[in-house]
């Protein structure tokens, strides 16, 4: 019997209460929640740590309910499960699909033993605020990027066969515009033009659901008046009618029952209501489903059909992978001894996250036998900070912090002088400054780690400020005028602001919230046992008054131009350039996106284009020109030099990780399909539009020469 006709079959069975069951999920393990499990009420549960209470709730669902349908048990497995991969930023930092599916594999197949068989990612959310602390859960600013990443953990999760003990369910999320959230405030209201919501916002979301993906979930923000979770348009005309989604959308937290607080919703009969009819079949732990629905359809507000098309979806996924056949946990508490290979995994992936983004002199790396090194910041021995966000299941034991990889890596040759300073405590102690001082001033060379502890990164951790603390920069300053070379490591989980660190610190790597094996990864590159790659999948500001700032930005009529930034002292019309740019800042960003260096300079020869059919082949020559190999991610950018709407000055179209020996040249090589160019038109349509075209086969969104070519 096929899938299709057993739901059918098991539709046929189910009472309109039963029905309504399957659309209510519960994160408690409450004696009521069991007994609504009894009454087959509760449809799924989800973060509930414990695996004898998954195994009980699972075993009343199956073995005590009138029709025995297992429930699906949810978990936030956002960047790993026991072994902590890099936080999603972090991971797209490495350009690198093919290790973010496969740490996707390792997650699903550490977690699914417990019972859980669906996990609430990919976050595919286009963020273009570093305020807002979730920009740590997604990757970053453009959408091809994000749709990449997105698709990667979606095959990573769910594996070839849904139905594999080891595949969950993913979750692309949270759908749709959560990223605009105004101010960065998180929650909050997001004003998306329909142009911008489809050719930037919505395009990771289709790239999971054209990847497979089972589930979404609906955001917290409103759309244009309207929440997510109540948007009939996002939700049933463009995920639905457009793009033909057969899983099924489940509310965030309480979403549905907020959008009474939003005052869109008068009570929650009418939440449920609006809910419902917009397209969101399951909700999370608010209970208007619950209480609501029965009547609304007794009424005749709800037809019985919408309540069977949600309930057919939910049950698909059920029978897809395989719950009523294995259901039950595989291990009574889930043992764990992380397997070496998903720990080398985290290692790679984390080194490939990290992005360099200076190096002054070559500095980097530092030599193994220096007679002493000054390791400076509590970042370097915090195993929950190095960890970021959304890590509730971490294996703390497993965690290799960077102070004592920096050890192993430099053994008794190097005296490893450690000071917990800069640690992220409102009163910095004397004694560590003046420690880390005399540290850095008796040692060869020092190693600051700076940024944000994980307690500042994630949902509802927004910032207004991205500063470094004042006292953790004054310290910096006078590490640095002792002289003696000085590298910062960046344990951060968004860009931060930091310019007197930019300007002034010869070497500067950014690790993000590098996970279990964050501590070995800095130092395979500290000390040059591999070579950075990453490039950042986001902007870094110079200054929190320049966001938004992202490279895919639109020219104006009056772009800005290097003007000499001065205040006005003349008259009141003095002008500074009379331009889009500011009185007291800079316009540029301080590293923008795309860009990474490493331990060997690739030259770019011309960008090149030629017509192939009704096609673009672009190419250029990369050459290593310096003295070691390896590995650049390539870009290929585009801009589309006049349409029936204003364009972005440049879009990134596709990339590639290519590895290259010292002094190696190589033809890269892109086919730009008319596709690939195409956008929603003046009149709404979508394709590309004729006309004349520029495009960059670049190191980041600043480099490389343009090629010009037409598409007629
Ligand atoms: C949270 C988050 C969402 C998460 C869910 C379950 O509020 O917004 O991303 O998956 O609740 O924990």
């Amino acid at each position: 019997m096929t899938i299709e006709n057993r739901i059918q079959h098991l539709l046929s069975q189910m009472t309109l209460r039963e029905k309504i069951g399957q659309m209510v999920q519960t994160h408690s393990t409450s004696d009521a929640n069991k007994d609504l499990v009894r009454q087959g009420l509760i449809g799924s549960l989800f973060n509930e740590a414990d695996v004898e209470k998954v195994a009980e709730f699972q075993r009343v669902s199956i073995e005590e309910s009138r029709l025995g349908i297992p429930l699906l048990i949810g978990r936030d497995v956002i960047h790993g499960f026991r072994t902590i991969f890099p936080i999603p930023l972090g991971q797209a930092a490495s350009w690198n699909t093919d290790l973010v599916e496969k740490a996707a594999r390792a997650a699903a197949r550490e977690v699914a033993p417990t019972g859980v068989r669906w996990t609430f990612s990919p976050m595919v959310d286009i963020a273009r605020d570093p305020r807002w602390g979730r920009i740590a859960e997604g990757a970053g600013e453009d959408p091809v990027l994000a749709s990449a990443m997105g698709a990667a953990m979606v095959r990573g999760y769910q594996g070839e066969d849904l139905s594999h003990p080891d595949s969950i369910a993913a979750c692309a999320k949270h759908f749709v515009g959560y990223g605009a959230t105004e101010g960065g405030r998180d929650y909050n209201t997001a004003d998306i033009p329909e142009r911008t919501l489809r050719d930037v916002y919505l395009k990771p979301f289709k790239a999971c659901v054209d990847a497979g993906v089972s589930t979404l979930m609906a955001g917290f923000n409103e759309i244009d008046g309207v929440p997510a979770s109540g948007n009939a348009f996002t939700l049933r005309q463009i995920l639905r009618e457009e793009w033909k989604f057969d899983g099924f959308v489940v509310s965030d937290w309480t979403s549905i029952l907020e959008m009474i607080v939003h005052g869109f919703c008068a009570d929650a009969r009418e939440a449920a209501r609006e809910g419902t009819l917009a397209g969101v079949d399951m909700e999370m732990e608010s209970t208007c489903y619950l209480d609501h629905l029965e009547s609304l359809v007794a009424s005749g507000e709800i037809p019985q059909a919408r309540i069977d098309d949600a309930v057919r979806a939910i049950l698909r996924i059920k029978f897809r992978l395989g719950l009523f056949e294995n259901a039950m946990p595989a291990v009574p508490q889930a043992p764990f001894a992380a397997r070496e290979d998903d720990l080398a995994l985290a290692r790679r992936l984390a080194r490939e996250s990290c992005v360099l983004l200076k190096n002054d002199a070559d500095l980097l790396p530092l030599g193994k036998s220096m007679r002493s090194l000054a390791v400076i910041g509590a970042l370097a021995d915090s195993p929950a900070d190095q960890i970021g966000c959304w890590s509730f299941d971490r294996h703390l034991p497993d965690i290799r912090t960077p102070l004592a990889a920096i050890r192993d890596a430099v053994g008794e040759a190097t005296e490893v002088r450690y000071v917990r300073a800069l640690a992220d405590e409102p009163a910095q102690s004397r004694e560590a400054d003046d420690a880390a001082i005399e540290a850095t001033s008796s040692s060869d060379a020092a190693v600051l780690f700076l940024g944000e502890g994980e307690r500042l990164s994630g949902e509802s951790h927004c910032r207004a400020f991205l500063d470094l603390p004042a006292h953790h920069l004054d310290l910096v300053k006078k590490i640095h005028a002792l002289g003696k070379p000085v590298v910062v490591v960046l344990i951060t989980g968004r860009p931060l602001t930091i310019p007197w660190v930019a300007e002034n610190i010869p070497a500067l790597l950014v690790a993000w919230h590098p996970g279990t094996m964050g501590g070995p990864a800095i130092a395979d590159l500290l000390f040059g046992d591999h070579a950075p790659s990453g490039k950042l999948p986001v902007t870094f500001p110079r200054t929190v008054g320049q966001i938004p700032l992202y490279y895919n930005h639109k020219n104006t009529g009056r772009p800005p131009i290097e003007v000499e930034r001065k205040m006005p002292m003349g008259t009141p019309l003095d002008p500074v350039g009379f331009c889009s740019c500011y009185l007291d800042a800079e316009t540029t960003p301080q590293f923008p996106f795309g860009f990474g260096l490493s331990y060997s300079s690739i030259s770019y020869g011309p960008t090149e284009a030629t017509v192939e059919g009704d096609s673009f082949h672009i190419t250029a020559q990369i050459t290593n020109i310096g003295s070691r190999a390896i590995t650049e991610v390539v870009q290929l950018y585009v801009r589309d030099l006049a349409g029936s709407v204003t364009r972005p000055v440049k879009e990134l179209k596709a990339f590639q990780k290519i590895s290259l020996a010292a002094g190696e040249s190589r033809i890269a090589s892109f086919l730009l399909r008319p596709d690939d160019l195409a956008f929603h038109h003046r009149d709404g349509t979508y394709g590309p539009e004729p006309g004349e075209f520029q495009a960059w086969i670049a190191p980041d969104s600043q480099g490389g020469t343009a090629a010009r070519f037409t598409l007629s």
